[in-house]
Order: structure tokens, then sequence, then C-alpha cells
């Protein structure tokens, strides 16, 4: 069954309905589709987490319609230079939790993910639901991350309920996540928002580090991430890419040239035309490139910055 439909009005009043009923919809936002359920409700957290087949050590993030919502969820207070200049958009912020989030979203955490999207479709899902939403983004955990609906329906099939279709997503990569409980704060995952917007902060990078050294796995830590079926392997300029294509001649080799916005499609497209070998040029680690960067490094299994 084709659990696509278009994001007009009806099919999001539908979707609002399923979530308060403790169902599952895709649904999307300026970064990736997302997989939403009702963050208040653990019987269908766990729903999220089986139809992803995502270990249950990693956290979720809670989409919320407005600050009121986002400060019912957490304890602390959220600085408004943060929130008036980034809000709604791609910046997941950190906070200790308040009582009422369940530990199913926060994987036993103290601390919740905050999140106001601003694609319109994701809005109009949450003023209807009218309840915060638990989602992480819509693949199967370790694949790339969904641009668009079809992505969903390919990782996912009938393991959700409905599918909202709006078309490719705009940034194509994922919100930055920011830690508040740290000071200064620490850029946990780089994304949408750039580290030279919020003014040079450390990204956790050297964690990864630390955590391929020790063989552990933490929250957006897991190395072999963000991956598609073949092997990628990244370069830090062409000439290396050149002379490592020569040494896999014979091989099916597919090369990738990504920017934030064609990353997930192209992994996924190279995947689908049978490639054994994925090779890139790593860009920059400025702008929206570290967070390029980053998943690349995570498709690779390495992280190096
Ligand atoms: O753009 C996005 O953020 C998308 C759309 C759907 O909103 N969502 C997304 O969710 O990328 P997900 O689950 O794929 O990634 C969430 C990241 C993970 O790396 C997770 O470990 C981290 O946020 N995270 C969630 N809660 C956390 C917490 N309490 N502490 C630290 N990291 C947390
Ligand atoms: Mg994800």
């Amino acid at each position: 069954m084709n659990r696509i439909v278009p994001a007009h009005p009806t099919a999001i009043a539908r979707a609002a309905s399923v979530v308060r009923a403790g169902g599952l919809v895709a649904f999307p936002t300026e970064t990736v589709y997302g997989l939403g359920a009702n963050a208040l409700d653990p019987e269908a957290v766990r729903r999220i987490f089986a139809a992803k087949e995502r270990p249950d050590w990693d956290p979720l993030i809670v989409h919320v319609s407005g600050l009121e919502m986002a400060r019912r969820l957490t304890t602390q207070e959220l600085p408004v230079e943060l929130t008036a200049r980034f809000w709604p958009g791609p910046l997941t912020l950190v906070a200790r939790k308040a009582a009422c989030v369940p530990e199913e979203v926060t994987a036993r955490r103290a601390t919740v993910a905050l999140r106001m999207p601003r694609h319109p479709v994701a809005q109009a899902l949450l003023a209807a639901a009218q309840l915060p939403v638990a989602a992480p983004s819509a693949n199967r955990f370790g694949r790339p991350s969904p641009t668009r609906a079809e992505h969903v329906a390919a990782d996912l099939g009938d393991r959700v309920d409905l599918i909202l279709d709006a078309g490719p997503t705009e940034l194509g990569i994922e919100s930055t996540v920011l830690d508040l409980t740290q000071s200064p704060p620490v850029i946990l995952r780089p994304g949408g928002v750039t580290r030279e917007e919020l003014g040079g902060l450390r990204v956790a990078g050297g964690v990864a580090d630390e955590v391929a050294a020790k063989g552990l796995a933490g929250p957006g830590m897991s190395l072999k991430h963000y991956a598609p079926r073949a092997a990628v392997e990244v370069f830090e300029d062409e000439p290396a890419l050149q002379a490592r294509a020569e040494q896999l001649r014979g091989h099916r080799i597919g090369i990738l040239r990504p920017t934030a916005g064609n990353l997930y499609a192209e992994l996924r497209r190279l995947d689908a035309e049978g490639a054994d070998v994925i090779l890139c040029v790593l860009p920059a680690g400025n702008g929206i490139g570290l967070a390029v960067r980053d998943r690349l490094q995570r498709a690779a299994g390495v992280h190096s910055s």
C-alpha cells in the first residue's frame, strides 16, 4: 500500500489525528524528513525505535510548535539570543529535561533535545496535533537521512502509518545540535545553522575520535552512520582521489561531488546504481561544509575533525 500523500491541509489534519492516536507519521522539515510520534506517549515513542531499528541508547529530538511548548519540556532557561535568532529553524537545543518528558525519548538522559522547525508542513502538523512530536530522521538506523518522501517509503515502507510529501527538503542536511548544559555551549552535531553563525563555538569532534579509539558509542557519535551500502572513502584533495581511483580499476566506482542539498540523495543514487566504492573529496570545514564533512567522515567510518 502506498502511504505517501501530498501534504495538503486534509492530509495534515489526518496526520495530526494519527499522532494523537499514538501512530507514526513521516513529515517534511526544512532539513530532512522526520519520523514523528507523540513525545509524551512512551508506547508511541517505542514504535519509532522499532520502525527505525534504532538502538535504545540514542535519544530523539522533540519538535515543538512554539516557545511555550518548549518551556514546558525543560527546567532550563532557553537563551533568547538563540531562540529569537534561530527559531524556527535548523537549530536543536539540548537542555535539562522536565519531569513530563518520558525517559524513552531521552534514552534515560537528564537532558532533552528541542527543536522548532520552520517548514510550513511541520509547523501545521505540530499546531494541529497540539503535542510535542518526537522525531528522528525517517531513515532506517545507519542509512542516509531521507530528503524526499520516496526515501522514507524505501526505508520504512508500511512501518509508518502516513508519509506527508512536500517534495525535496530545502537544506538536505540535519539541524545543528547545541548542548546548552555545558558552558560555553558545545556543538554536538554540526548542521543547518553554521558554527560561524553561532559565534565559533567548539565542535565536539574530538569526542568522536575518543569514541572510535575506545570502540564505544555515544549519542550522535556512531561512526558507521549516514552510510550507504557501498564503502565510502574520503580524500582531502582531487589528486588523492584520482590516485585511489587508479588503484581501484575494475571495481564499480562512484564519484560523489557533495553539497548539503544533494549529499544524501546522491549516496542513495550511487548505491542504487550498484557502486562498490564511493569516492569523495571532502569540502572545506567552514560554513555548511563542516556538516557535510562530518556526515561524509561518518559514512566512511572515520572522523578526524
Ligand atoms: O534536522 C534534524 O534534526 C532532523 C529533523 C527530522 O528534525 N532530526 C534528526 O534526528 O536528525 P536524529 O534522531 O536523526 O538525530 C538527533 C541527534 C542524534 O545525534 C542524537 O544523539 C542527538 O540528536 N540527541 C538527541 N537528544 C539528545 C540529548 N538529550 N543529548 C545529546 N544528544 C542528543
Ligand atoms: Mg538521523
